[in-house]
C-alpha cells in the first residue's frame, strides 16, 4: 500500500513536471511563495531545506533575497528535480536530490530552517514526517509549513466520507497541524492566512 501510493505520487509529478511552471496553478503558487518570505526569519548564512521542492521556485527565491544561504531541494520526483536543477540560479549555493519528507536522508540537526509548501497535503503519514522534521532542525530552528486547510468540523467529514481522492490527500485544520506539531515536539508559533485556503503555520523546535 505505501509503497504503490509513493509510486502513484512520483508518477502523477513526473507526468505534471513539464507543464508545471506554465499552468494556472503555478502562478497560485507563486503568490504564495512571495507573501510567506514576508513571514521568514532566517540567519544570513541560513542552511535550509525544501521538502516537496518541485522546481525549485522557492529556493530561487529565497537564495536571491539571503545571498549567504545555502538551500537543499528534496522531492520524490525526478522530474520535477530535472527541472529544478536546469533552473538552478544559485549553483553550488543550493542543490537538488530525490527522497522521501518520511525518511529524510540527513544527519539530525542539520538545518535552520524547513519549508513544505503545497506538498504536506499530498504524505501519507503526516506524523512521521514531522517526526523527521524535528529531527533535522537545530535546536530553535523553524519550519514553515504552507498548505490549504479548512475548519476542523470540515475536516473529519471529509476524513470520515474520504470524498478527495480516496484519501490521496489530506486537508488539516489550524487545530490538527498545532496536535501534529506537539506530538513531534515542535511548537506551533502562529498561523497566517497567505492566500485564501492557504495557511502558513510556523513552528520552532
Ligand atoms: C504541488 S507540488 C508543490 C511544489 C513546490 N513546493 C511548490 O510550491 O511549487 C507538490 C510536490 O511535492 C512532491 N511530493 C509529494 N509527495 C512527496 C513525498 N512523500 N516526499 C517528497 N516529495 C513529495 C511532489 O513530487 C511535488 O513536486
Amino acid at each position: 500500500m505505501t509503497d504503490d501510493f509513493v509510486k502513484n505520487k512520483q508518477q502523477l509529478f513526473d507526468r505534471w513536471a513539464p507543464s508545471y511552471d506554465w499552468l494556472f496553478p503555478s502562478v497560485i503558487y507563486q503568490a504564495i511563495h512571495q507573501r510567506l518570505l514576508a513571514y521568514v526569519n532566517l540567519p544570513p548564512t541560513a542552511n535550509v531545506l525544501d521538502m516537496g521542492c518541485g522546481t525549485g521556485r522557492l529556493l530561487n527565491r529565497l537564495a536571491s533575497q539571503f545571498p549567504d544561504l545555502r538551500g537543499t531541494g528534496l522531492d520524490l520526483s525526478p522530474q520535477m528535480l530535472h527541472i529544478a536543477r536546469n533552473q538552478n540560479c544559485h549553483h553550488p549555493r543550493l542543490i537538488y536530490i530525490q527522497g522521501t519528507a518520511d525518511s529524510l536522508p540527513f544527519a539530525e540537526a542539520q538545518f535552520d530552517a524547513v519549508f513544505s509548501t503545497i506538498s504536506f497535503l499530498h504524505y501519507l503519514e503526516p506524523e512521521r514526517v514531522l517526526s523527521e522534521v524535528a529531527r533535522v532542525l537545530k535546536k530553535s530552528g523553524r519550519f514553515y509549513l504552507v498548505d490549504i486547510t479548512c475548519p476542523k468540523n470540515v475536516e473529519s467529514r471529509l476524513q470520515s466520507l474520504h470524498t478527495i481522492a480516496a484519501g490521496s490527500i489530506r486537508l488539516y485544520s489550524p487545530e490538527s497541524r498545532q496536535q501534529l506539531g506537539t506530538f513531534a515536539q515542535l511548537q506551533c508559533l502562529n498561523h497566517y492566512s497567505l492566500l485564501g485556503p492557504v495557511l502558513l503555520t510556523v513552528f520552532s523546535k
